[in-house]
């Protein structure tokens, strides 16, 4: 398929998805946006495909949502076109998800980084949610996931000033999965994606829902949720095979269903 502002490739089980606007800084426009999503989405409907990695450049994942798009519309524009509502569609994949992130990750590319399942990190890259220099307010979910991420305190604090933070901040609080020396970001996140795909991909699935039921419930729910995902794993071959191989001491031989 051909795309203008990404960069599609496959490597073993994984999918890559590489933003490519390296003069903007890969600023999300609308156009990247329903690229991105499309790819994602190519990609969760393979079962050839395990995990998907989405990264940018050295110097930026993304320097957040495009502002000269944004810049000339009006309130009436932004809510008829339901503006970046497509991004949502991100946090339904089934299949796992990782950001490799270099470089700046701010506005909405902290957004999309927090709209993976993983994010690793170079040592240098920069998480922020700047929105409130521009007189507005994040919009992909970053007053909600990193408020649950890294809580209300921190939260507020990057919000309202819209201060910066650095990899070993974010990794101190839990934003992201893994710090990495800035030359391994992609080859880290290569490898545990490599590593993800390897395993049961119907298992996968239930245990990033499971994950994420966490992120948006309550406990009781929560655990309800997963003891029924749970018991589901035992209608799949997988549980058969996982648990046989590991009585005979093999390996298990998954066939991702
Ligand atoms: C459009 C952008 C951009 C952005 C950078 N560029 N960020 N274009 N949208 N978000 C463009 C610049 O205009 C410039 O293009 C080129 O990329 C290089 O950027 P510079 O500013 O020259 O680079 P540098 O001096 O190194 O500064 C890097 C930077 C700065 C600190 C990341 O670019 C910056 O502050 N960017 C904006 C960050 C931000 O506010 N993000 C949040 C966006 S709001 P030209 O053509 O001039 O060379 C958001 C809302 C989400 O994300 C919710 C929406 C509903």
């Amino acid at each position: 398929t051909d795309y203008n502002t990404i960069l599609v490739e496959v490597r073993d089980r994984t999918g890559l998805i590489t933003l490519n606007r390296p003069k903007a800084l890969n600023a999300l426009n609308t156009e990247l946006m329903n690229e991105v999503v499309d790819a994602a989405e190519a990609f969760d409907a393979d079962p050839a495909i395990g995990a998907i990695v989405i990264t940018g450049s050295q110097r930026a994942f993304a320097a957040g949502a495009d502002i000269k798009e944004m810049s000339v519309k009006d309130f009436s524009e932004m809510s008829t076109e339901q503006f970046f509502s497509r991004w949502d569609r991100l946090a339904s994949l089934r299949t796992p998800t990782i950001a490799a992130v270099s470089g700046y990750a701010l506005g909405g590319g902290c957004e999309l980084a927090m709209l993976c399942d993983l994010i690793i990190a170079g040592e240098s890259a920069t998480f922020g949610q700047p929105e409130i220099n521009l007189g507005v307010i994040p919009g992909i979910g970053g007053s909600q996931r990193l408020t649950r991420a890294i809580g209300k305190a921190k939260a507020m604090d990057m919000i309202l000033t819209g201060r910066n933070m650095k990899a070993d901040e974010a990794d101190r609080l839990g934003l992201i999965s893994r710090m990495v020396a800035d030359d391994d970001v992609l080859p880290a996140a290569l490898e545990v994606a490599g590593t993800i795909a390897g395993k049961s991909a119907i298992a996968s699935a239930l245990a990033k829902e499971a994950v994420n039921r966490a992120f948006e419930s309550g406990l009781t729910e929560g655990v309800r949720t997963e003891r029924s995902l749970f018991y589901s794993t035992f209608a799949t071959q997988d549980q058969t095979e996982g648990m046989a191989a590991f009585v005979e001491k093999r390996d298990p031989d998954f066939q991702h269903r």
